[in-house]
């Protein structure tokens, strides 16, 4: 296969691919969902309590398995593309006997990276979410703010291109939200993840995203398919224009109709 070739079929296949993905426990969760979600995009899942979101990351990650349809990432199953994705859940499941550094080191170690170079990569990662000057210290004595960036930390020390993000910031104050919410996107930019992100929050969703999925209730299906046309790069200052305010107006009235839906 010529460079060429590799290149347009690398631009071909979207980073994640639901044709047809139903999902049934005790009752069906997921209806016949159909998206693809291509290479660099920031996707939104928002939708009420219960919907599905949740099981839509596991899904994309292996972490479930659809009961039909077909689910690709990478042009791969979810289970042959696990080296690409990385999951960050809710709460931070840091473990707490180990310093800053020995919890963002894990993956690595898991991995069998040789020790030199497993030293240089966490050096660098912890340069980059701003804990180097903490890297001795113990998740107990971090911040909620701080925990996160560690927990966001040791999901990059493997170098994923797929972020699956569960809530990530749901247990902080909405100052550290924004701020962690900006510094999301600065490593985004550095680094040119595909992220899927789920939340409850609307204006966090569109100030990260590039596009919104609405899902409604009973069985989760998709609402609707949003774009977020705003500026890029999302900087605080968007927060307070009209057209921020306007686009966060629309989003809610949409999932205030999915409810219902
Ligand atoms: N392992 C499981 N076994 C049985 N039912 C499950 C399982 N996981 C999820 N469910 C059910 O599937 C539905 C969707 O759950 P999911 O966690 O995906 O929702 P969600 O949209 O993430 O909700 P929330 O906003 O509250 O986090 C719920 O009714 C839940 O009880
Ligand atoms: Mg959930």
């Amino acid at each position: 296969m010529s460079a060429q070739t590799r290149l347009v079929q690398d631009f071909a296949v979207p980073q994640i691919e639901f044709a047809g993905v139903s999902k049934k426990y005790q009752r069906l969760i997921i209806d016949n969902l159909n998206f693809a979600v291509a290479k660099g995009e920031f996707l939104s899942i928002i939708g009420p309590s219960g919907c599905g979101k949740s099981t839509v990351l596991k899904l994309i990650s292996g972490l479930a398995t659809a009961t039909s349809g077909s689910i690709l990432v990478d042009g791969m199953t979810p289970e042959n593309a696990r080296e690409t994705i990385s999951f960050i859940f809710q709460d931070p499941t840091l473990l707490p006997w180990r310093t800053v550094r020995a919890n963002a080191v894990l993956g690595l170690e898991l991995e069998r990276m040789p020790k030199e170079k497993r030293e240089i990569r966490v050096d660098s990662l912890l340069e980059l979410v701003g804990l180097s000057h903490v890297s001795r210290a113990y998740p107990r004595e971090l911040s909620g703010g701080m925990k996160m960036r560690l927990s966001i930390a040791r999901a990059l020390v493997t170098g994923p291109r797929l972020l699956l993000m569960d809530e990530p910031f749901a247990a902080l104050d909405e100052m550290t939200r924004d701020r962690m919410n900006e510094e999301l996107l600065r490593l985004r930019d550095e680094l040119k993840w595909t992220v899927a992100f789920v939340t409850h929050s609307v204006s966090e969703a569109v100030f990260l995203s590039t596009r919104i999925l609405v899902l409604a209730p009973s069985p989760g299906r998709i609402h609707a398919d949003l774009p977020v046309n705003l500026p890029n790069p999302r900087t605080a200052e968007l927060r307070a224009t009209l057209e921020f305010e306007q686009t966060v107006t629309a989003v809610s009235r949409i999932l205030r109709g999915a409810r219902s839906a």
